[in-house]
């Protein structure tokens, strides 16, 4: 028998704030809240979890591979422990500016690929009275990104799926060492709205790369990325910031579990390497935050 309904949770106030600016995955109506889920015109439901995200996955089709509970729990001690406080103040300082003409608009700032919600919440605080909706894939990652800040509210979905935002539904868009998908991400921007894009720089980590055989950030990969942006997307400074800084892990990194990176394909032969490591691990951080425009309506 399903629980009875004063069993589940009740919509979150971020939640119910932002409903109008998700859109039904099913059908793309737009969603209004009610007492314990989203639900659009139509009458497809969307019920909010006990942890306080809300699925907006595209019903069917193959379910996208966000971050395990573990990769979630080991990155979420990673930044919490400040070592990357100068991205997460970078991030925060290019919000703030991009959003400066928005103060008393309550704007919106969307976060594809938002993790634990770290990087949406230090923008949230670098702006009064915005409020964020942080996207991923994993529910582990919601979990934590929905009790990040007061003002955010967390929705799974597939980014390559589509953002279950409405047309023009942010005013700033974050993109954190996340996929990224180019006429998405222009459709939910209001116009003259920001996307803020973080990437891996030159020497980006480099003492671990070198150390245990990584694959190191590609030299073309600006170009890439401004391939892939374009032609929905122009970038309004290249690059708008850079952030190097040293940062130390404490103890030795687990492979796959500290940091950023994705888990290895020989996960043996990195484990060995990574007990040859002298403790503390000083390591690079070098990124590029780069502000984007959109430069005309994906549709
Ligand atoms: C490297 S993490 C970055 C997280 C966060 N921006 C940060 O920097 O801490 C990449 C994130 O993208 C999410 N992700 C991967 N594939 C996705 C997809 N297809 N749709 C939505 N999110 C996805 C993962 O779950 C993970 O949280
Ligand atoms: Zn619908």
């Amino acid at each position: 028998l399903p629980a009875p309904a004063n069993d589940r949770p009740l919509t979150p106030e971020p939640l119910r704030a932002l409903a109008a600016r998700l859109r039904c995955p099913n059908c793309g109506r737009p969603l209004a809240a009610g007492d314990r889920s989203l639900a659009c015109e139509a009458g497809h439901t969307f019920d909010v979890a006990r942890q306080g995200h809300v699925s907006l996955l595209p019903p069917g089709g193959r379910r996208a591979r966000g971050d395990s509970g573990a990769m979630v729990a080991a990155r979420a001690a990673f930044l919490g422990a400040g070592h990357f406080g100068p991205i997460a103040d970078a991030v925060a300082a290019v919000a703030a500016g991009a959003l400066r003409d928005e103060a008393g608009r309550e704007p919106v700032i969307g976060d594809a690929g938002a993790g634990t919600g770290h990087y949406l919440a230090a923008a949230l605080r670098g702006v009064a009275g915005a409020r964020g909706i942080a996207l991923d894939a994993s529910a582990p990652a919601l979990r934590q990104a929905a009790r990040a800040h007061p003002r955010i509210a967390a929705v799974a979905c597939d980014v390559w799926q589509g953002l279950p935002l409405r047309d023009a539904a942010a005013d700033l868009v974050l993109n954190v060492f996340a996929p990224r998908h180019g006429t998405e991400l222009a459709r939910v921007l209001a116009p003259g709205g920001a996307l803020v894009v973080v990437t891996p720089g030159p020497g980006h980590l480099a003492e671990l790369v070198g150390a245990l055989g990584l694959l190191g950030v590609d030299p073309d990969k600006d170009a890439r990325l401004h391939a892939r942006l374009a032609p929905a997307f122009a970038s309004r400074a290249r690059p708008h910031r850079r952030v190097r800084d040293g940062a130390r892990t404490r103890g030795r990194p687990r492979p796959g579990r500290d940091g950023p990176e994705r888990p290895p394909s020989r996960p043996r032969a990195l484990h060995g390497r990574v007990g040859r490591l002298a403790e503390p691990v000083r390591v690079t951080a070098s990124v590029t935050v780069e502000t984007f425009a959109a430069v005309r309506p994906a549709r």
